[in-house]
């Protein structure tokens, strides 16, 4: 017999944003550039030279997009600050009136019943912070423990989530190792000092939390299962490279207190020795784990894929999504019972989830029909809960993402939104999918339909 899908009483329906990417205005009110603000204003280094100036304005709407939030039913909304309007330098003088926009975001944000979950880092480093290094400079985990401190004095009363760093991985191998991203290094050497100053800075900012005697912090991570495309020993060598760089990279020090061992056969003499008493700091105890899943990947040997020496084989019997990633649901329940089994049950939450697709610049008829992302989030809806019905202590579910949005270098030619946005004329229309997502909140699941009968259940990957 199945029963309809129910999610546990108190779990949280969000949707996720991130500040460069919807806010625009990245200048006003005093605040100080970012290494995104360069990158964007540099020639050549996004889609069509687009850049966040203007972005989804969310800075000046940010009411109405409350009201937006309030309206589809979320009761969490995940956003990020941006670290150089609260602090133009990066370290010192406070800004009042960057700090006054975040204030007022959670105070609307409550007012509405939703619950704010704070992203201290989503990739927007302050310029003068580069300008000394950034992530490569030991220093930024003392300066990054500064400017968490003086956000959880402002609004630690009222925000009950926190997040520190948004996906470790990305900020390194897409800012310091290929350099798509902000500040576009391109260095073997400097991606692995990067990584481990992210994770000290992470430790710090735990750190600086429990002094204020909080307990809701947590490291967001994005996680990608990966399969072999063979049995072969070069295949399944290249499997153990991919998934130590991609997803043990961060988690074994956090947990473990230690580097996957694949990392020196990944860098060679590119990968230093550190100091054991940082890994004191790194294993710093937080409360939940963010976890970001879009896809998966099946992995061979590629001795031209450097530095890791393995590259995905496209699985042409699946579909996929218009950044190229394919659409695998059961690729989420197994990262989630993965993360259960080799790191312990900890509260997770999935902090992103969602699919560019094609969506027309203007809705036609007022409306915005997006039956594939639909398709998604119904199926990594019901994965999410399949895990929960494998014993994951999963707490929360955010879409990826509230609005159309600048999506990095491929500026705003990729569609994440659950809400579409009319870059003329910045007008907001709700698609079918956040309709639908509306009604799987309402319903507290039940829109899922049934829960598949225990045999179907999809199993772990590894
Ligand atoms: C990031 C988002 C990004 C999304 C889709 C995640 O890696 O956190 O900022 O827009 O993926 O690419």
């Amino acid at each position: 017999m199945s029963d309809p899908i129910r999610f546990p009483e108190g779990f949280l329906w969000g949707a996720a944003t991130s500040a460069y990417q919807i806010e625009g205005s990245p200048l006003a009110d005093g605040a100080g550039p970012s290494i995104w603000e360069r990158f964007v204003h540099s020639p050549g280094l996004t889609a069509s030279g687009e850049t966040g100036d203007l972005a989804c304005d969310h800075y000046r709407r940010y009411a109405s997009d409350v009201r937006l939030m309030a309206d589809l039913g979320l009761n969490a909304y995940r956003f990020s600050i941006a670290w150089g309007r609260v602090l133009p330098a990066g370290r010192g003088k406070v800004n009042p009136a960057g700090l006054g926009f975040y204030e007022r975001l959670v105070d609307r944000l409550l007012e509405h019943g939703i619950q704010p979950a704070v992203t201290l880092y989503h990739w927007d480093l302050p310029a003068a912070l580069d300008d000394r290094g950034g992530w490569l400079n030991p220093d930024i985990a003392e300066w990054f423990a500064d400017y968490a401190q003086v956000m959880f004095r402002a609004l630690g009363d009222r925000v009950p989530l926190w997040t520190t760093l948004n996906e470790p991985w990305v900020i390194t191998d897409g800012g310091y190792l290929h350099g798509a991203l902000a500040p576009g290094h391109r260095s073997l050497y400097e991606a692995p000092i990067a990584s481990h100053n992210l994770l000290r800075a992470h430790g710090a900012a735990v750190r600086a939390y429990r002094a204020e005697g909080k307990h809701r912090i947590g490291l967001v991570v994005n996680l990608e299962p990966k399969y072999p495309a063979s049995q072969s020993a070069g295949d399944q060598a290249a499997l153990r490279r991919a998934d130590a760089y991609m997803n043990r990279q961060y988690l074994d020090p956090v947990f473990h207190g230690r580097y996957p061992d694949e990392m020196r056969e990944i860098f060679g003499s590119a990968w230093p020795d550190h100091p054991a008493a940082d890994f004191d700091l790194i294993q710093e105890p937080f409360d939940f784990l963010g976890i970001n899943y879009y896809t998966r990947s099946v992995i061979r040997h590629d001795d031209r894929a450097l530095p890791v020496r393995a590259s995905a084989v496209r699985q042409p019997q699946h579909p996929y999504t218009e950044t190229d990633w394919e659409v695998y649901p059961e690729g989420l329940v197994a990262v989630l019972t993965w993360v259960k089994h080799h790191y312990g049950d900890m509260p997770l939450y999935i902090t992103e989830n969602g699919a560019a697709y094609y969506d027309a610049p203007r809705p036609v008829d007022g409306r915005v029909d997006d039956p594939l992302r639909v398709h998604y989030f119904h199926e990594h809806l019901r994965a999410a809960h399949a895990a929960i019905r494998e014993g994951v202590d999963l707490r929360g579910y955010f879409a990826w993402s509230l609005l159309d949005n600048f999506e990095w270098s491929l500026g705003y030619s990729k569609r994440f939104g659950l809400v579409h946005v009319d870059y003329e004329t910045l007008r907001r229309t709700p698609k079918s999918s956040a309709r639908f997502y509306a009604e799987v909140i309402r319903s507290g699941g039940a829109a899922l339909g049934e829960t598949p009968s225990r045999r179907t259940v999809i199993g772990s990957a590894r």
